[in-house]
């Protein structure tokens, strides 16, 4: 269990139905949705008193606060009637739990730094409840080595730091940042305090307002609570204009990116930690989603989109470290047989790069975390994509494959040497992320190989990797074709299309993973994949996966002489 400035407190007897909330408003866009988080807690069963920051109050009013919550909200610390009993103290010690949502950049920085110069700062100082924040901000200032390092300490000193989501942004960005919804807040504040929050995340205001115009939405008597909340925030929110995927891959994704820091790769802060108390829910869905998930999933079920080999015995996984096996005594063998005319060359001149294979998450010398993945289809893209003419950059997990023909391979074993790596290979003109990359690694590394002691297993506290996908995304050198690989079980189309606009990614290749034969993508060489880009969805009918291969290199091949035509 992860260890916190006092302990988490259980449900009393004599408490009405649900916990006394001290809800700190910081000055972020994302303030709105406090007010329906105010909502859920007391829907709950729980008290809430809201404190308002200078720049809380920015975006939403002490009224809203207060009609919501109905209590008297605080924002001024040198408020004579409180200070006669010490008021900041006594608001900081008679909450349950203090909640600092949205918890801005500047917040964060002010916690970790033991800045007191306000009353959020100062109760949250003077505090002795434990401390829950849930950051909302732009995804470079999410991802600024700053905060990155005030999460850190943060969360070393016991506060817990929820995930941002990762999405659309008001400012027009795309990334982590995003204020998680209030429902899954609530959620997280419940399950502190043993309570069932049976709610689902409602769409997001900002985007469920987006289309039309707010004034029009109300005068039509439209939704309710997005009338209701527009009119508590003392201000117009800011939309971001529709635009059309070249355009934002041309523009939007990289307006900024020449002042913008580069996102850093290999420290990303820790995120879920495993308890022993932690009961797998064997009639969850499938598919855990990265950040949401209080466990990692058993395999890693990106690695679907590959051949698995199953049962015991079958093939041994590797040693850790072993070098992967290279290219036969014949240059030809195991080599994809594409039906190409050799002077069929649209991809020439350029750089493609490609992520394939797991990746294995050391825990101590001998044992790691790994998932099926075999990294064909990643191979036999690189292969196809050399066979067209590219440069190839193949960045291989720890895979049993040889090297494809006029392929530059770089093998790595983690998921922060693949992101290492990948980093390195940038620029490309095109990349291909179809790696099952872990989302978790174990969060300690035992130099010395751990051993069995009495009855008690060992705990294994897992962190999350980095996304490499939305890192390449939102980077300096973003490639002009970014393309994703997603395996789904249900929803493929929708789900691949979420993760597009997630990911930031120019194009989703799903896999219906229960659509083959209905015996899945286990096991054999066919694949039924669908094209997600901007433009719609192109389904291909099942074929072998070099055929796939082909296909998506021809089709970005075109896509690449739209986006960046050559000279004449
Ligand atoms: C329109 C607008 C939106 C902003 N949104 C955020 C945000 O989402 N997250 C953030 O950390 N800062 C945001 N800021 C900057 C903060 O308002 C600023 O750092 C402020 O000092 C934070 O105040 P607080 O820490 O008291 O909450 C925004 C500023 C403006 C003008």
């Amino acid at each position: 269990m992860r260890e916190h400035v006092g302990e988490w407190p259980q449900a009393e007897e004599n408490r009405v139905s649900g916990p006394k909330v001290l809800l700190v408003v910081g000055g972020g866009i994302a303030a709105y949705k406090s007010c329906e988080l105010v909502r859920l807690i007391r829907k709950g069963g729980g008290d809430v008193t809201c404190v308002l920051t200078d720049g809380g109050s920015q975006f939403v009013t002490p009224m809203a606060l207060a009609a919501l919550s109905e209590n008297k909200v605080y924002t001024s610390l040198f408020d004579l009637k409180n200070e006669v009993e010490m008021g900041h103290i006594q608001l900081s010690r008679q909450a349950d739990l203090v909640v600092v949502c949205p918890a801005t950049a500047d917040l964060l920085a002010k916690m970790a730094a033991g800045i007191a110069d306000d009353l959020a700062t100062t109760l949250i100082l003077a505090t002795d409840k434990p401390v829950l924040a849930v950051p909302a901000m732009n995804v470079k200032m999410w991802l600024h080595d700053a905060t990155r390092r005030n999460v850190a300490w943060l969360r070393e000193a016991g506060v817990e730091v929820m995930e941002p989501d990762e999405g659309p942004m008001a400012c027009g960005e795309f990334g982590p940042g995003r204020l998680p919804e209030p429902e899954i807040v609530w959620a997280e504040i419940a399950a502190r305090f043993g309570i069932a929050a049976d709610c689902e995340p409602q769409p997001d205001l900002l985007e469920a307002l987006e289309p039309e115009d707010e004034v029009e939405a109300e005068a039509r008597g439209g939704n309710a609570l997005g009338s209701l909340l527009s009119s508590l925030i003392p201000r117009k929110t800011p939309r971001r204009e529709p635009v059309d995927d070249a355009e934002r891959a041309g523009e939007e994704a990289f307006a900024n990116d020449d002042s913008a820091e580069e996102p850093h790769i290999e420290e990303l802060p820790p995120e879920e930690e495993i308890g022993p108390d932690v009961v797998p829910d064997l009639a969850a869905p499938i598919m855990a989603k990265k950040g949401k998930a209080k466990a990692a999933p058993p395999t890693d079920v990106e690695a679907l989109n590959h051949t698995v080999v199953t049962g015991a015995g079958d093939q041994l996984p590797e040693v850790l470290g072993q070098p992967a096996v290279q290219a036969a005594a014949d240059p030809l063998e195991g080599q994809p047989a594409f039906d190409i005319d050799p002077d069929h060359r649209p991809l020439y001149g350029r750089h493609v790069l490609v992520t394939a294979g797991p990746t294995h998450e050391p825990i101590d010398p001998v044992r790691y975390i790994a998932n099926r993945s075999s990294g064909k289809q990643g191979f036999a893209i690189a292969a196809a994509a050399a066979a067209l003419g590219a440069r190839v950059t193949l960045v291989a997990g720890p895979v049993n494959l040889p090297t494809p023909l006029g392929v530059d391979r770089i093998d790595v074993i983690s998921a922060r040497e693949m992101a290492d790596a990948v980093k390195k290979a940038l620029p490309a003109d095109a990349a291909v992320m179809v790696a099952a990359v872990a989302d978790w690694r174990s969060k300690e590394y035992a130099v010395e190989k751990m051993k069995k002691r009495g009855s008690a297993p060992p705990a294994l506290l897992l962190t999350e990797n980095p996304d490499i996908l939305a890192q390449v995304a939102a980077g300096k050198q973003r490639p002009k074709l970014l393309v994703g690989f997603a395996a789904e079980t249900e929803d493929v189309i929708e789900n691949a299309k979420t993760k597009r606009k997630r990911k930031a990614a120019d194009w989703i290749v799903a896999n219906d993973v229960t659509a083959v034969d209905g015996k899945g993508v286990m096991g054999g060489d066919a694949n039924a994949v669908h094209i997600v880009t901007g433009d719609g969805v192109e389904d291909l009918p099942e074929m072998p996966k070099n055929d796939v291969a082909l296909a998506l290199a021809e089709r970005m091949a075109k896509a690449l002489d739209t986006i960046d035509p050559r000279d004449a």
